[in-house]
């Protein structure tokens, strides 16, 4: 017999040994008891401790909230999805001293299914955390048991988005829109045939900051006669983010 023909059988006899060894002293206890299975790991299983109660078991006694939420588009998540596993909290029930689940208040738990990520279907509601109302929690605005959207925003701001938001961190911000221009009511559905009126002259801005001028907010005064004069007030203030540096 050739040399190396030789050691090929002992090599396949070594394999063929090790896998009958190993079948006779490895195999756990129970396996094939029900077919390809280790029986025993039932029991393994078993013992673990439960940590989600379902949301069923919820129902029986926020029954309230659970019907809220049934009827709201977050009908498909689950209590424990945001509330984490609250089994202990439902066995504490019985118990002398309750065990409460965390109700997650801050951005974070939102972001985890609503944050844009392109990978995510179209159709599902998502947004840009950076920028979609930033600071502050996400349920000041939106109930987490029927997050419908807020309704539509009105007014103004509708259209006149950039001013809006300019205007409202400026030092105008509590100065209403229509305090310095008269809109029509058509304006709002017609805009363009009925337009607003534009100020026109330096009056307008000295109802509130002439000298001697009475305003319900302190506001800060200038001369009148002398400051600026020749120019629209508007022509080196912006009406909608005055700034005197
Ligand atoms: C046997 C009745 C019962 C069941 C079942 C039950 N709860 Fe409660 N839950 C309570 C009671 C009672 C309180 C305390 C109410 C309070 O303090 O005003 C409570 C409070 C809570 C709170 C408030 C925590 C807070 O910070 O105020 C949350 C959240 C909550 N449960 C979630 C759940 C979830 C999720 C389930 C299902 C896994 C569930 N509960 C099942 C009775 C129950
Ligand atoms: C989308 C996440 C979310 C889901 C799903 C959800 N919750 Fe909540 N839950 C919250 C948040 C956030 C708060 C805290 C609200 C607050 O402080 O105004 C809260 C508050 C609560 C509270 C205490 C305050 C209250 O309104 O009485 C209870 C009780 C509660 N949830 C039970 C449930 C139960 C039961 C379910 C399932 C039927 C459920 N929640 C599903 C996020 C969720
Ligand atoms: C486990 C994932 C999950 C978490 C966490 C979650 N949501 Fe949702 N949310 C959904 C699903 C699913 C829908 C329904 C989408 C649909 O109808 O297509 C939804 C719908 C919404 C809508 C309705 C959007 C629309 O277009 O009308 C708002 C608003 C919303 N969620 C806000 C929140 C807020 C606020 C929180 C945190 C308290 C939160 N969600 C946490 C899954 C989640
Ligand atoms: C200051 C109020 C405010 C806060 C805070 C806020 N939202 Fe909104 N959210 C709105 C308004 C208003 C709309 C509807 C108009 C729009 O889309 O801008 C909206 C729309 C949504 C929608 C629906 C988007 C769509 O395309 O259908 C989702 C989802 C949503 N918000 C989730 C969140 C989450 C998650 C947070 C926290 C990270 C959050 N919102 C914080 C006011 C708020
Ligand atoms: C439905 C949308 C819409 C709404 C709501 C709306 N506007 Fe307008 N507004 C317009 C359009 C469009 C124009 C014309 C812009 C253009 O042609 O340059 C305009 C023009 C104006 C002008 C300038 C007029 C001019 O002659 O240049 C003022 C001032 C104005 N709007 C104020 C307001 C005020 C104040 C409100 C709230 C009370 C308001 N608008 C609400 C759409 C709207
Ligand atoms: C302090 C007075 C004041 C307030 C408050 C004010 N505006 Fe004006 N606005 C003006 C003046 C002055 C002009 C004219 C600027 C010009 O002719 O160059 C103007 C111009 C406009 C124009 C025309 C812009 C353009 O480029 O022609 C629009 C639109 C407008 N304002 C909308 C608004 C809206 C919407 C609000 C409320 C969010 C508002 N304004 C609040 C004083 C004001
Ligand atoms: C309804 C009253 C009112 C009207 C009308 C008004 N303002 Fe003001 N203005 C204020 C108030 C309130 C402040 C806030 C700062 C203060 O208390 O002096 C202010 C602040 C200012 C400032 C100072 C900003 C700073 O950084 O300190 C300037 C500049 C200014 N306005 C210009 C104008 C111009 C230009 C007009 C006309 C287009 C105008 N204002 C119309 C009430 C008004
Ligand atoms: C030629 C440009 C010009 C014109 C026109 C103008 N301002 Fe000013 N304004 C300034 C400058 C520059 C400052 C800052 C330096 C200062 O306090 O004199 C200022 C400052 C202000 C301040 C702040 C004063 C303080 O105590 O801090 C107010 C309020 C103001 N202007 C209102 C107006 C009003 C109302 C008009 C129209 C009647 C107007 N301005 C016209 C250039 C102008």
């Amino acid at each position: 017999m050739p040399g190396q023909v030789k050691r090929l059988l002992i090599f396949v006899v070594i394999i063929c040994v090790l896998f009958v060894v190993s079948r006779v002293l490895l195999v756990p206890e129970g396996f094939g008891k029900y077919g390809h299975y280790r029986a025993t790991a039932i029991d393994t299983i078993i013992a673990l401790p439960i940590n989600y109660a379902g949301h069923i078991v919820c129902n029986d006694c926020h029954d309230d909230i659970a019907e809220t939420k049934d009827a709201s588009y977050h009908q498909g998540v689950n209590c424990e999805s945001c509330h984490g596993p609250s089994n202990d909290h439902v066995q504490s029930l019985e118990e002398d001293e309750i065990i409460l689940p965390s109700a997650p208040r801050d951005r974070n738990q939102c972001s985890i299914c609503h944050a844009y990520s392109p990978a995510k279907a179209t159709g599902f509601p998502q947004i840009d955390v950076v920028t979609h109302n930033p600071v502050k929690p996400c349920i000041s605005c939106h109930d987490p048991h029927a997050p419908d959207p807020p309704s539509v925003i009105g007014g103004c701001i509708a259209c006149h988005r950039g001013i809006t938001r300019t205007k409202a961190l400026s030092a105008h911000s509590n100065i209403e829109c229509n305090e310095c221009h008269t809109t029509q009511d058509e304006h709002m559905v017609n805009p363009r045939a009925f337009r607003p009126d534009k100020p026109r002259s330096r009056d307008l801005c000295g109802k509130c900051h002439a000298k001697g001028a009475t305003s319900e907010t302190f506001t800060k005064k200038v001369d009148m006669t002398e400051h600026g004069v020749g120019y629209l007030c508007w022509q080196c203030h912006f009406p909608h983010h005055p700034e005197a540096n």
